[in-house]
C-alpha cells in the first residue's frame, strides 16, 4: 500500500518516494519486524526513548490497569493518583532540591516551560531585567521557537532566524579538538572561561544558563568533562542565575547514572525530562524546579503571579502510570548496574573490533552512549551508512560523521556483538 498523506519529521520527502520505508508490524525486545518479515536491531532505542526494549510486559500491564479505570481527565482543578504517585517517586530519585513538577507532553514544551519559569521567577523577585538565556555552541533543546532560541545547530535554526529571539551563545567545550590541548577525562574545564567572561560582564541581564549535562546528544554525542558543569553551577549561584539542566536525552540512566548531573554532583534549579520517562510507550515530559522558584509564584490570586502554561493532555494518567512503572523497573531490576555492565561489554567489543577501521577520528563513550567519529567529507555519509546498515538488519542513524549506539538497556551481549559485527563490516569498506 502506497502512503500518500504523512509528512515525516526531519525528512526530505522526495527521498522517501525513492526509498520506501520499512513498515513495522511488530516490535519486541531490541528488535523491530516489518511487514516483509525483515528484522532490524534498534541500536538507537527509537530516538532514545525505548529504555527496556520494545513491548515491555510490566509497562504494558501498568497501562492496561490504568486503562481499565479511566483514560484522561482535565488536570486543572482536578487530580488523580497516577500523577501523585509518579511525582512522589520521581522526586525521590531526582537531584536534591528539585521538588515541584509541571507536566507537558514532549521535550520541546518542557524546555519552553523552563525558560518561561526562569524569566517569570526573576520578574517576580524584582529582577525584571534578567531576560536573556545563555546556551553554548552545538546546543540542542528542541525545535519550537523558544527552544530554538537556545539552540545552536544550524540545520534547525538557520531558516527560522527572523522568528527567533536573540539569546547569548557561548563557545562550549570542543573536546575532540581541544584548543587548550587537554583531555576531556582529566581537564579542568579550561573552556569554561568563555562563560565566565560573559557572565561577569552581563549577569544582570541573564535569567538562566541552559545546558545538556555531560553530552550534547543531537550535536553528535559530544561528551565533555564534569568539571564544566560544576563551574556552571558555581557561577549561577554567585550571580543569581538559574541553572536549567536539559536531561531530556541523558536522564533516566543513559549516562550510567540516573541523571547526568550526578556525575558532577550538582543539582540544577530546573530540570527538563522526557524521552525515556515512560520507557518509550507514551509522550510525556516534566519540568521540575526547586521550592525556592515555586515560592515566587505562590501568592493570592489577585496578585497575578500564577504560572500560566497548560497543555490539554497535561498529566495524562496513562502516561503517568507508564512513568511510575518505569521508575519501579529501575529500582526492582537494578537497571543502573545493568547499564554499566552492558557499557563495559560494548566498550570491549568496540575496542577489539572497530579500533582499526579506516579514518577513525575518535571513539568516546559514557554509560550506554557509544560513538565512533570518522574523518569524512561526504555530506551524505550518515544517510548512506544508515541505509547500508538497515539492509543488514541494523537500525542506526549517524549524526554527521558520528556513528553512535544508544541501545535499550536490556540489550543482550549477542545483540551487542551483532551491532559491532555489522558496523565493522560496513565501516571497514
Ligand atoms: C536535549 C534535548 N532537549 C530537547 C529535546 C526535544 O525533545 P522533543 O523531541 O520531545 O521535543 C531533545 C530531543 O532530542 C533533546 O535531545
Amino acid at each position: 500500500m502506497k502512503e500518500n498523506h504523512i509528512w515525516y519529521p526531519c525528512t526530505q520527502m522526495k527521498e522517501i518516494d525513492l526509498n520506501p520505508l520499512p513498515n513495522i508490524k511488530k516490535a519486541k525486545g531490541s528488535w523491530l519486524i516489518d511487514k516483509n518479515n525483515n528484522k532490524y536491531l534498534d541500536a538507537i532505542s527509537s530516538w532514545w526513548v525505548n529504555l527496556f526494549g520494545h513491548n515491555n510486559p510490566e509497562i504494558k500491564k501498568a497501562i492496561n490497569r490504568q486503562l481499565n479505570k479511566f483514560e484522561h481527565i482535565i488536570f486543572s482543578n482536578f487530580t488523580h493518583d497516577p500523577a501523585i504517585k509518579f511525582t512522589d517517586e520521581l522526586v525521590k530519585v531526582l537531584p536534591k532540591g528539585l521538588e515541584k513538577v509541571l507536566f507537558s507532553s514532549d521535550g520541546s514544551s518542557a524546555v519552553e516551560m523552563a525558560l518561561k519559569l526562569s524569566f517569570q521567577y526573576h520578574k517576580q523577585t524584582n529582577n525584571r531585567q534578567k531576560n536573556k538565556f545563555i546556551s553554548i555552541t552545538n546546543s540542542y533543546h528542541g525545535e519550537t521557537i523558544g527552544a530554538l532560541s537556545v539552540g545552536n545547530i544550524d540545520i534547525f535554526t538557520k531558516t527560522y532566524k527572523p522568528l527567533i529571539k536573540q539569546n547569548i551563545t557561548i563557545q562550549g567545550p570542543e573536546c575532540t579538538n581541544c584548543i587548550y590541548k587537554k583531555n576531556r577525562l582529566n581537564c579542568n574545564a579550561e573552556c569554561f572561561e568563555n562563560i565566565e567572561k560573559e557572565v561577569q560582564k552581563n549577569h544582570k541581564k541573564i535569567s538562566a544558563i541552559i545546558i545538556e549535562p555531560m553530552v550534547q546528544c543531537a550535536a553528535g554525542m559530544k561528551i565533555y568533562n564534569k568539571t564544566y558543569l560544576k563551574k556552571i553551577r558555581d557561577i549561577c549561584n554567585q550571580y543569581n542565575i538559574n541553572l536549567i539542566a536539559d536531561e531530556i536525552a541523558v536522564g533516566f540512566g543513559r549516562t550510567g547514572k540516573m541523571f547526568a548531573c550526578e556525575h558532577a554532583n550538582i543539582s540544577p534549579d530546573i530540570i527538563t525530562l522526557s524521552k525515556g520517562i515512560t520507557g518509550g510507550f507514551l509522550p510525556l515530559s516534566v519540568t521540575v524546579c526547586t521550592k525556592k522558584i515555586y515560592d515566587a509564584f505562590y501568592d493570592d490570586y489577585e496578585k497575578n503571579k500564577s504560572f500560566l502554561h497548560s497543555h490539554s493532555y497535561s498529566g495524562n494518567p496513562i502516561a503517568c502510570a507508564a512513568a511510575l512503572e518505569t521508575l519501579k523497573i529501575f529500582k526492582n531490576q537494578q537497571i543502573l548496574n545493568k547499564i554499566n555492565q552492558k557499557s563495559l561489554y560494548m566498550q570491549k567489543q568496540i575496542e577489539q573490533n572497530l579500533n582499526n577501521i579506516p579514518k577513525l577520528k575518535e571513539y568516546r563513550h559514557i554509560g550506554l552512549i557509544h560513538v565512533i567519529e570518522i574523518n569524512n567529507k561526504n555530506p551524505r555519509f550518515n544517510y548512506e551508512i544508515h541505509k547500508k546498515a538497515l539492509k543488514k538488519g541494523l537500525l542506526i542513524r549517524p549524526i554527521g560523521n558520528n556513528i553512535y549506539f544508544m541501545p535499550p538497556y536490556t540489550i543482550k551481549n549477542e545483540e551487542i556483538d551483532f551491532i559491532i559485527h555489522i558496523s565493522s563490516e560496513i565501516l571497514k569498506k
